[in-house]
């Protein structure tokens, strides 16, 4: 049994792997730790904190006061540390928040834990896990092989400068100190509980209220997309099973292009549409409502200022290691996403109000057309 800490679990990935957690390791003592900023959401946790079968701390990483004593009192052999800024057209508007909690906030979170392990005598047997980005790699060219462990770093935006920054200081921690940690580097999640500034929620709910669907440049930028619960799953294993000090990268080898994505998102919701009349009335808005297509509401707008043309992950390490491959199919998984959406409508309303709409003004307001 082990005590364990996951930060940012109230995030989208974060609030998969608590769950995730909880299923697979029953006696696990799960203490959430989360700074409850604007991608932040705990409503699918209330039932997990309401029966006690998990912790909640509201609390910044960067509150080091704050991270010794949970250590103290929690004696965490495990952390799985996921807390973040995500989001990299955040991190082009200000990128400051993103030093502040990805670069700093990592480094207290070490610092803390390295400490509190020396102290107990328990470094041997602990686990820090660094949940990061194949963005720190850069950006692949149409015919290049996939990212491995050991490509280089390019990072190109201010979100994936700062994700690098923090995978250095978890090495740095590795080599100097004996810091029992591993670092996964993934590609693009998706599935339920993801927040609608991300590609797939956005477009999903821009057009169930037939909003225009804003692409960025041509739409011929490439992700590789890995759905939440293959890595999920990859998350768990690697804990127990990587080696520390070693680094995995995760993908689920569904390389697509954001055209390609978008026009699957319009297809699924007007087949679901002309197949489900009720939902016509739940969302008038829509285009399929009226027998029309989503397509047309697809809009190409001004590109991502250093827009990375091609993600694309070569997971081989973490499968020949510990035999764990990610399975779900990509327009499966997309259906399954969607269905999600339709069905949890209360859950995106909530996320989407507010400075929500303040966010879609700054970063849509002066994107033009082309
Ligand atoms: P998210 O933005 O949905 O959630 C991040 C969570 O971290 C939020 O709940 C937020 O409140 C919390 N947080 C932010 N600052 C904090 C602070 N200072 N102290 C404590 N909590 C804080 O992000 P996500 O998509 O769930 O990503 C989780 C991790 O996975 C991140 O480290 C991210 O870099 C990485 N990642 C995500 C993706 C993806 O496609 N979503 C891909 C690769 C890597
Ligand atoms: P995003 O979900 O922001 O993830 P990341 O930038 O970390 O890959 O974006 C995925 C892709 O979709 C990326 O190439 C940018 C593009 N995109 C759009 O074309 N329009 C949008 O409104 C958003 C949010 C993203």
């Amino acid at each position: 049994m082990h005590s364990v800490m996951i930060t940012g679990g109230a995030g989208f990935i974060g609030q998969n792997l608590v769950h995730a957690w909880r299923v697979a390791r029953p006696t696990d003592r799960l203490i959430v730790v989360d700074a409850m900023t604007y991608a932040a959401n705990v409503r699918s946790l209330e039932p997990l904190i309401a029966d006690r079968s998990i912790l909640f701390v509201k609390g910044d990483i960067n509150d080091a006061a704050l991270m010794r004593s949970l250590f103290e009192e929690y004696k965490f052999t495990r952390v799985a540390h996921l807390a973040a800024e995500s989001h990299v057209d955040r991190s082009i508007a200000d990128p400051e928040a993103f030093l502040q909690t990805n670069v700093f906030g990592t480094f207290t979170l070490l610092r803390t834990a390295l400490d509190a392990w020396r102290s107990t005598g328990t470094l041997d047997r602990a686990r820090f896990l660094h949940v990061s980005t194949d963005e720190v790699y850069g950006s692949l060219g149409s015919a290049d092989p996939a990212f491995s462990e050991s490509s280089p770093y390019r990072p190109n935006s201010p979100y994936a400068a700062s994700k690098a920054a923090s995978d250095h200081m978890v090495r740095a921690f590795v080599a100097t100190y004996d810091m029992p940690a591993l670092i996964t580097n993934c590609s693009n999640n998706y599935g339920p509980y993801q927040h609608p500034e991300k590609l797939i929620p956005l477009m999903l709910v821009h057009a169930l209220d037939g909003k225009s669907l804003p692409v960025y440049g041509d739409g011929s930028n490439i992700r590789d997309w890995l759905h939440v619960s293959d890595h999920c799953d990859a998350l768990l294993t690697v804990i127990e099973r990587g080696r520390t000090g070693e680094t995995y990268n995760i993908g689920g080898r569904k390389e697509r292009t954001n055209r390609d994505v978008v026009e699957l998102i319009c297809d699924t919701l007007d087949r679901t549409f002309a197949a489900e009349p009720a939902l016509a009335s739940r969302f008038p808005g829509c285009p399929a409502a009226a027998g029309a297509s989503c397509r047309s509401l697809i809009t190409y707008v001004t590109d991502r200022p250093g827009h990375d043309h091609r993600y694309a992950i070569d997971a081989s390490k973490l499968a020949r290691e510990t035999g764990q491959r990610c399975s779900v199919d990509f327009t499966a998984g997309l259906g399954r996403t969607i269905r999600w959406y339709l069905d949890n409508e209360a859950w995106w309303r909530e996320v989407t109000s507010g400075a929500y709409k303040a966010w879609i003004d700054k970063n849509y307001g002066l994107r033009i057309a082309v």
